[in-house]
């Protein structure tokens, strides 16, 4: 196998993680990898694809999308050029004869799960109304799009708290500096009104803890935020009290992603056209002894 892997960029602990897996999973399969770190930008990850169309070498293609839309005609190219493609991490807006499997994340599920425990710290600080504010990821990225739709879809189901999305902002290519000015322009906008913060992946909700710190209130005690990925930064603040909950995003998707394409090689077919990764989730309120306990056993 020689793959060609498309990253997103380096925009995360958990794209970090996500690159390392691909990395060492090809190293320890004795698998030939060939990387390239879109910067966030679909218009490089289409030069890219048809580097890889063109490459005779690569016989296997791995997207990690920046968007959702634009890669039909490539995807295409690829097929008939007899390439293997496999999604991995977000889903796309294609049809999914283009390509072979996709395995990644239940965006949409994660939102549902975040409207939860933001519900049940809203709940456990006393409020039964309670204005939210939503530090997005990059606008066009399906794990943006579908947190923030799950997460507003299952606002009616928090019986003890009416939760209202005050305002909402993406942080182009996820970037916490950006993420940490709508905070704070949104704390002065909203001054006294926020009462819980969403952010999109961990960087985006410790750039909002910052900023809520910043302004003289506690985050974790006068504002309650949540974040998604559960990387090791993430869980310092759950530990520290200040990020109430972290909802799992598994970077760790090589292993699936390569068995996935070795058996589209070896023309195995049948194949689920999706594969949701294994996640869970992590909450303050289960004390630092054990997120401690927790933490010393991951690999992200
Ligand atoms: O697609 C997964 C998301 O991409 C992660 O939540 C975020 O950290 C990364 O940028």
């Amino acid at each position: 196998m020689t793959v060609g892997f498309i990253q997103t960029g380096s925009e995360s602990g958990w794209r970090a993680a996500n690159t390392s897996s691909f990395k060492e999973t090809a190293t320890t399969d004795g698998i030939t990898l060939k990387f390239y770190d879109s910067q966030n930008k679909i218009e490089n990850q289409i030069t890219a694809f048809n580097q890889y169309i063109q490459d005779p070498a690569v016989n296997v293609i791995v997207l990690a999308a920046v968007g959702t839309t634009g890669y039909d005609d490539v995807l295409k190219s690829a097929k008939a050029a007899g390439k293997v493609v496999v999604i991995e991490d977000r889903r796309i807006e294609a049809d999914s004869s283009l390509y072979y499997t996709y395995i990644g994340s239940d965006f949409i599920k994660e939102g549902h799960e975040g409207e939860a425990a933001m519900c049940d710290l809203l709940k456990a600080a006393g409020k039964t109304t309670a204005n939210i504010i939503e530090v997005g990821g990059d606008q066009a990225a399906s794990a943006a799009i579908d947190r923030h739709k799950g997460f507003g879809e299952a606002l009616a189901n928090c019986s003890a708290v009416k939760m209202t999305v005050l305002d909402y902002q993406n942080a182009p290519g996820w970037d916490p500096v950006q993420g940490k000015s709508i905070m704070e322009a949104f704390l002065k906008k909203y001054a006294g009104k926020i009462d819980g913060v969403m952010g999109h992946n961990d960087e985006l909700a410790i750039a909002a803890i910052q900023a809520i710190d910043a302004s003289g209130l506690k985050a974790g005690k006068d504002v309650q935020v949540i974040g998604f990925d559960a990387t090791a930064d993430g869980f310092k603040y759950l530990i520290n009290g200040e990020l109430g909950a972290d909802i799992e995003c598994n970077p760790l998707l090589a292993p699936q992603v390569y068995k996935a394409a070795l058996d589209a090689l070896n023309g195995v077919t049948g194949q689920q056209a999706w594969t949701p990764s294994q996640e869970g989730q992590f909450f303050a309120a289960q004390g630092a002894t054990a997120l401690q306990a927790i933490l010393a056993t991951r690999k992200y």
